[in-house]
């Protein structure tokens, strides 16, 4: 049985990453500073461990630390070693993602991004875990005129967190390059992660006014927040508002599992990979969509379109089905109703 550091597993993604890889009889252990999430959530992922079957709570802990902290991060894998196992592989989603707050703050995401993840792979360089998957972004590509983009598309982000998501990329594969038989290194850029695992448990729940459309969605239904506003109905899409392309966690968390196996089989590699369906979506078909699945109402107007928003970006997703015979399964429809079951149970 594998051992697998998490950073950030304690978050949206990573959370749910961590309940499929111990069904896939991985050992996790996370690491994470509850900046943006609370320990109660992780006694949900327990109760959701504990009800998908018992054994399952005795292969995770929890590690309560910043990743900049390099003793911290020293600590976790000497006492692994000491346990008598040494940890595989990092799965590595710790850091901060509110592209509005990175244009106020960008030392901040330099700091908590660059740094975190500059220190994870000192510290993995010197306990020879070689084997990383790095949550990247496909606010990488910014715009782009293709219909689909594919992992070729050019880097070219248009703020501070997409920049750190960009430079993050390019060190880990200088850092590939340096030493290209050993490493082992996936960099994933999520399109845009929707819905919640079936069971209502563990979900999306971020502090404040959220800054994306679904969890802002899910608030104007439960009546949290009066009204959504749609940022622009004049774009070139069939009826005006964004296209983006949305994917279940679920099968976000399925696309890591499947990343760590690939590189755990196959010969060192770098890759950069996209994780999308591959299909758009509208502002307004996500809205009617949440809408009649969930039997709620979402008032919502239109209003100026939002500062360094694109028409549409949605993934070609060949890449991942060749590599890793990676397909998402889950419906828009599907990643609604999720969504609002865990929405009604926070
Ligand atoms: P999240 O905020 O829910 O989870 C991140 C977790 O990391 C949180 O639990 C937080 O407390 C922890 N964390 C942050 N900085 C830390 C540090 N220095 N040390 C230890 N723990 C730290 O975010 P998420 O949506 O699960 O995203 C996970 C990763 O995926 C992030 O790197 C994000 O940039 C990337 N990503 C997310 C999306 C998205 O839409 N959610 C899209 C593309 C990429
Ligand atoms: C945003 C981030 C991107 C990040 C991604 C996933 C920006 C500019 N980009 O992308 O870096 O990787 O989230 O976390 O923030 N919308 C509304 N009303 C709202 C909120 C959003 O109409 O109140 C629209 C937006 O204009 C957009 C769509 O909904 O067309 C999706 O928005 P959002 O969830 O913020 O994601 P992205 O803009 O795709």
């Amino acid at each position: 049985m594998k051992r697998i550091l998490v950073t950030g597993g304690n978050g949206f993604i990573g959370s749910h990453t961590c309940i499929n890889l111990l069904q896939k009889d991985y050992e996790v252990i996370i690491v994470d500073s509850f900046i943006n999430s609370s320990r109660d959530f992780y006694e949900r992922i327990k109760i959701l461990a504990n009800r998908i079957d018992p054994k399952l709570l005795t292969r995770i802990k929890i590690f309560e630390g910043d990743i900049r902290d390099k003793n911290l991060l020293e600590g976790i894998f000497i006492k692994s070693i000491n346990d008598g196992k040494r940890i595989e592989g990092v799965i590595h989603f710790a850091g901060l993602k509110a592209v509005n707050e990175s244009i106020k703050k960008p030392s901040k995401y330099w700091d908590f991004n660059f740094i975190g993840t500059f220190r994870l792979i000192e510290v993995m360089e010197k306990f020879e875990c070689r084997t990383l998957i790095f949550s990247s972004s496909a606010t990488v590509y910014g715009y782009s005129k293709e219909f689909l983009i594919t992992e070729s598309a050019s880097i070219n982000p248009k703020n501070p967190y997409g920049y750190t998501k960009a430079a993050i990329e390019n060190f880990l594969k200088n850092i590939f390059n340096s030493k290209p038989n050993k490493w082992r290194i996936a960099c994933l850029r999520y399109f845009n992660p929707i819905g919640a695992h079936s069971s209502g448990l563990i979900g999306e729940n971020p502090n404040g006014i959220p800054n994306n459309i679904f969890p802002f969605i899910n608030q104007v239904a439960n009546g949290r927040i009066q009204n959504l506003e749609i940022y622009g109905n004049d774009w070139d899409t069939r009826d005006g508002t964004c296209i983006r392309d949305y994917i279940h966690v679920m099968d976000l968390a399925e696309g890591h599992i499947l990343s760590l196996e690939f590189l755990l089989k196959n010969d060192c590699k770098f890759i950069n990979l996209n994780l999308g369906t591959g299909i758009g979506t509208s502002v307004l078909e996500l809205v009617n969509i949440f809408q009649e699945e969930n039997k709620v109402k979402v008032p919502f107007n239109y209003a100026d379109r939002r500062d360094g928003d694109i028409a549409r970006i949605v993934a070609d997703n060949s890449l991942a089905y060749s590599l890793l015979n990676w397909k998402p399964t889950k419906t828009i429809n599907q990643m609604c109703k999720d969504g609002w079951r865990w929405q009604q149970k926070i």
